[in-house]
């Protein structure tokens, strides 16, 4: 049969190597201004500048910025409700605005309204692969990895497990039924198209000791399974964990001593992580997601992304929603900066980008199939507008060179700036 061929026109930005977090010339920075993305049945096959011939389906963005689509690794499908509630701190915040809206997904219809809602929002602003989690309720967990598969998108998820200090409705029934829908998920899901499973305990403080041993052998039982949490993210959150599980040397201790922390596992937040948790992290491959967003609206502290670097440790970017108040990876990269520069220091646009691209796919162990240009990769794609708004046309014209251009775009632009969102070769987004 013969193939699909399409070709994109546009300048390409990506990465082929890590530009590390404050070298404004590093290497591994590839822009190709005007050039046409080869794609055919869906993966990227090269890139030239020459027009290709009357066989490919061309569609000329000339002028605008085509990037691999961001990958945001630690965002809850069931939370749009709650972006923006006023007051409250993690704990609070929990109880009161979150676990809440969370119940509601235990109704089918419900729970793929707001699922289809998340992933339009999700690609509307320029993700195109992302680490979720949905609710402990299965309908939760049906609704997202039924919408993702349908728009062909790389989903990483899995069903919440909590069975204490939340109301009811939302704890597993017994530690036989979270087995049984667990592993009912894993088999129906992981691994189907670009659905892969991910155990989600959602912090220490909702497991018992009982449960998070579960999760541990559920982690060992199938292959090429991810496991995501939270950790030590706000003040009052490290106490209470610290009173509840008296025999562990530190928060991330309790999933250590679960055997949860490994090359597949995604911690968000750490900011308050030692030397001792760090060197844990790195040694086991394992990688922080950091939610500046949520940080800073929560309240939780400044996470320290240098630290983590001179450690080794992967550290990915996350939206958070809704602790997090957008779902924008551009917003997500601002705030990301601006938390650093709260620390008095700085992080450039290519460590924000690379991070939100090729650094997560590589963290995710999915750099052949995400996260770059590369030929042989899925073409996840977005086009953009270098500005549309006045004052953004204005301060592009006046950018000193590529680096200045990318972080003006990314404080100055709004949602408005992204023309089209491609999954696999499939134009799953398209700006009214
Ligand atoms: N810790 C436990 N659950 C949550 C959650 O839903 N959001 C955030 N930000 N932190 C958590
Ligand atoms: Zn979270």
């Amino acid at each position: 049969m013969t193939p699909v061929r399409l070709a994109l026109r546009g300048d390409l930005v990506d990465f082929t190597a890590d530009p590390g977090l404050d070298d404004l010339h590093p290497g591994g920075v590839r822009h190709r201004p005007d050039h046409w993305l080869l794609i055919e049945d869906g993966r990227i096959v090269g890139a030239q500048t020459e027009a290709p011939g009357p066989d490919w389906r061309c569609v000329d963005h000339r002028g605008r910025l085509i990037l691999p689509g961001f990958i945001d690794t630690h965002v809850h499908s069931a939370q749009t409700d709650v972006i923006g509630s006023w007051g409250t701190e993690l704990l609070d915040w929990l109880q009161t605005h979150t676990f809440p809206a969370e119940l509601r997904m235990a109704e089918p219809v419900h729970a793929m309204q707001l699922s289809q809602l998340f992933l339009h929002g999700l690609l509307s602003h320029g993700t195109t692969s992302a680490c979720v989690f949905p609710t402990v309720h299965t309908a939760s967990v049906e609704a997202l990895f039924e919408a993702a598969k349908s728009r062909g998108m790389r989903i990483i998820g899995g069903k919440v497990l909590m069975d204490r200090h939340a109301p009811e409705d939302l704890c597993d029934e017994s530690l036989d039924a979270a087995r049984r829908e667990t592993e009912e998920l894993i088999e129906r899901w992981h691994g189907l198209g670009r659905i892969a499973y991910a155990l989600t305990p959602r912090f220490a403080p909702t497991s018992s000791d009982a449960q998070l041993a579960l999760t541990g052998e559920l982690l060992r039982s199938a292959p090429d399974l991810y496991l995501q949490t939270h950790v030590a993210e706000n003040r009052a959150e490290v106490q209470w964990v610290a009173e509840l599980f008296p025999q562990a040397r530190s928060y991330l201790d309790v999933y250590a001593q679960h055997d949860l922390i490994g090359p597949r596992s995604i911690f968000a937040h750490g900011i308050w992580l030692d030397d001792a948790d760090r060197r844990v992290l790195h040694d086991a491959g394992a990688q922080i997601a950091f939610c500046p967003s949520s940080n800073l609206f929560l309240g939780s502290g400044l996470f320290d992304w240098h630290l983590a670097r001179d450690a080794g440790v992967a550290v990915s970017l996350a939206s958070d929603v809704g602790g997090g108040t957008s779902l924008s990876m551009r917003r997500t990269m601002l705030d990301a900066y601006r938390v650093q520069a709260g620390l008095q220091r700085k992080v450039t646009a290519w460590a924000l980008l690379h991070a939100a691209t090729r650094g997560a796919a590589q963290s995710l162990h999915l750099s052949q199939e995400i996260g770059s240009l590369e030929a042989g990769t899925l073409a996840d794609v977005c086009i953009w507008d270098w500005a549309h708004t006045p004052l953004a046309l204005r301060r592009q014209t006046l950018a000193r060179d590529l680096h200045d251009k990318l972080f003006a775009w990314l404080t100055l632009g709004d949602e408005g700036d992204l023309v089209e969102t491609w999954i696999a070769g499939v134009r799953q987004y398209v700006r009214d």
